[in-house]
């Protein structure tokens, strides 16, 4: 898979970790930045980026690091057609695909062990949509639709 990823300074060592196992799998990253941890930067722009590229399927999934994941989760669902899911386990990296058909996952660096992140992230990567949950992805679509009238 193609897998946009994008953190803000908080995030960005947990990101260069899930990087380099997505690569170690042959998924192919692009790297949306921060690049160092240093420079203080703001989450939207980052959320903003991957979830543009996700939406017009430049790449196929995101993922998304800040300190706890909120505010990422926040400003990547704004972006039409994102459905970013915050994921703090196992279950809820799983259930994010099989019930919400999340296209982008966001994860806390501050919140969750590195191992535990790149399980969540493997999960989230092997877990599909369940179709019997498109009417409520349908309505979500409809909520999008109307605000922007
Ligand atoms: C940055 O300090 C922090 O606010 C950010 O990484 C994130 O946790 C926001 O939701």
């Amino acid at each position: 898979m193609r897998i946009g990823l994008g953190a803000d300074h908080a995030g960005c060592a947990l990101k260069v970790a899930l990087s380099a196992h997505l690569a170690s799998q042959g998924h192919e990253v692009v790297d949306y930045g921060t690049f160092d941890p240093d420079v203080s930067v703001d989450y939207p722009d980052f959320a903003r980026a991957v979830s543009l590229a996700v939406a017009s399927g430049s790449v196929d999934l995101g993922v998304l690091v800040c300190g706890t994941g909120i505010g990422m989760s926040i400003a990547a669902n704004k972006v039409p057609g994102i459905r970013a899911a915050l994921v703090h386990d196992v279950t809820t990296a799983r259930l994010a695909r099989l019930h919400n058909g999340a296209n982008v996952v966001c994860m806390g660096a501050r919140l969750l062990a590195p191992a535990l992140a790149i399980e969540c992230l493997d999960w989230f990567l092997a877990e599909s949509f369940e179709v019997r949950h498109q009417r409520r992805l349908d309505k979500i679509a409809a909520i999008e639709k109307d605000s922007a009238s």
